[in-house]
């Protein structure tokens, strides 16, 4: 076989396909639910279980499981909050609906009025922070999801959530989180959360399954404004691809965050023989910030075990190509 990466990379516009309509159990800043429905043509019919070792707010699982094409999803992170969270959801969710609706109602005074949203956030906030981490409310957590500044996580160095609220705004409404989270533990039925790092993950897996991985970007690890709990060097993920390419593990890959001409990081090395897509996931905030339409790009890659199991390079590409007419417009 020749080597899948000296191919072009084949531009797909995520604004072709139908977006999913899907569950979000919490909100999060980097949940790739826009791409669900490209990554779910790249699942074969013949997939046991959805592995997903980055899993965050799970979008690539719960999408995998809607659209039936798995069995059952392994779903794991390597922050303890967010994985305390998902085993609420999956199980105890009415409890976790309870104590949302307990925690954002006593905001309002007896008028209705929440004369102080942002103080009390920072209650919350402070009370999360000073538990240990295995004593952390994942309510606590769920209520803070809801309220953070564009839904992005972010940590101080010991460990403390420090990111604020978003203005004077309430939060959702127990109503609407409880059908969210309800929803989620509905299709999630056979899915399970695990607390562990990536590798573990994927030593798990077996070449029946797939595994979707979506590291923390590169643009932002290496900076002080850490996004996630931990930096990955690109080099370690690409250790731990080359083993699990050896092993013939069916990976799909979201990689690199490129933003018109910018390129935070570097593609991942030729030599793993990964067939890249360059996806167009739609308009630059940040470009459009500066007075200029840019594009958003992605990158998704999959591994030649997963290649072969779709039929080769050009079934894949058949797969997910688009047609001219429904391409996206600047
Ligand atoms: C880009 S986000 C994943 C977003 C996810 N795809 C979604 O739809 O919400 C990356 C996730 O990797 C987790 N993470 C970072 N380093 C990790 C490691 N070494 N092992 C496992 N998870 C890790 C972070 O906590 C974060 O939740």
């Amino acid at each position: 076989m020749p080597n899948l990466a000296d191919l072009e990379l084949l531009t797909i516009y995520a604004s072709s396909f139908a977006s999913s309509a899907q569950p979000q159990p919490f909100p999060m800043q980097g949940s790739k639910r826009a791409q669900v429905p490209i990554i779910n043509k790249l699942i074969p019919e013949d997939a046991a279980l959805l592995i997903e070792p980055f899993c965050g707010s799970a979008a690539v699982s719960i999408g995998a499981l809607q659209a039936k094409l798995v069995q059952g999803a392994v779903i794991s992170d390597l922050n303890m909050d967010l994985v305390r969270l998902w085993e609420s959801i999956l199980d105890r969710p009415q409890e976790l609906n309870r104590e949302y609706a307990e925690i954002w109602a006593a905001q309002f005074n007896e008028q209705g009025e929440a004369t102080d949203p942002r103080g009390y956030f920072n209650s919350i906030r402070e009370r999360f922070n000073n538990a240990t981490p295995e004593q952390r409310s994942a309510s606590d957590f769920l209520f803070l999801l809801n309220r953070i500044v564009k839904a992005a996580l972010r940590y101080g160095k010991g460990g403390q959530m420090n990111q604020s609220s978003d203005g004077r705004r309430t939060g959702a409404k127990p109503s609407t989180v409880s059908q969210r989270i309800q929803e989620t533990a509905d299709l999630m039925r056979t899915a399970a959360a695990l607390h562990r790092d990536w590798r573990e993950g994927l030593d798990q897996a077996t070449s029946a399954d797939v595994v979707y991985l979506d590291p923390p970007y590169q643009g932002t690890t290496e900076t002080r404004d850490q996004r996630y709990v931990s930096g990955l060097a690109v080099e370690d993920f690409e250790e731990g691809l080359r083993g699990a390419i050896d092993r013939d593990l069916s990976l799909i890959v979201s990689y690199d965050a490129l933003v018109g001409p910018a390129t935070y990081g570097r593609p991942l090395d030729p030599r793993l023989g990964l067939l890249g897509f360059d996806v167009i996931t739609g308009v630059s905030a940040q470009g459009t910030l500066l007075g200029r339409k840019q594009e958003a790009h992605e990158t998704l890659y999959i591994s030649p075990a997963l290649v072969e199991r779709l039929g080769g390079a050009n079934a894949v590409i058949d797969r997910v190509a688009t047609r001219p007419e429904a391409l996206f417009e600047l």
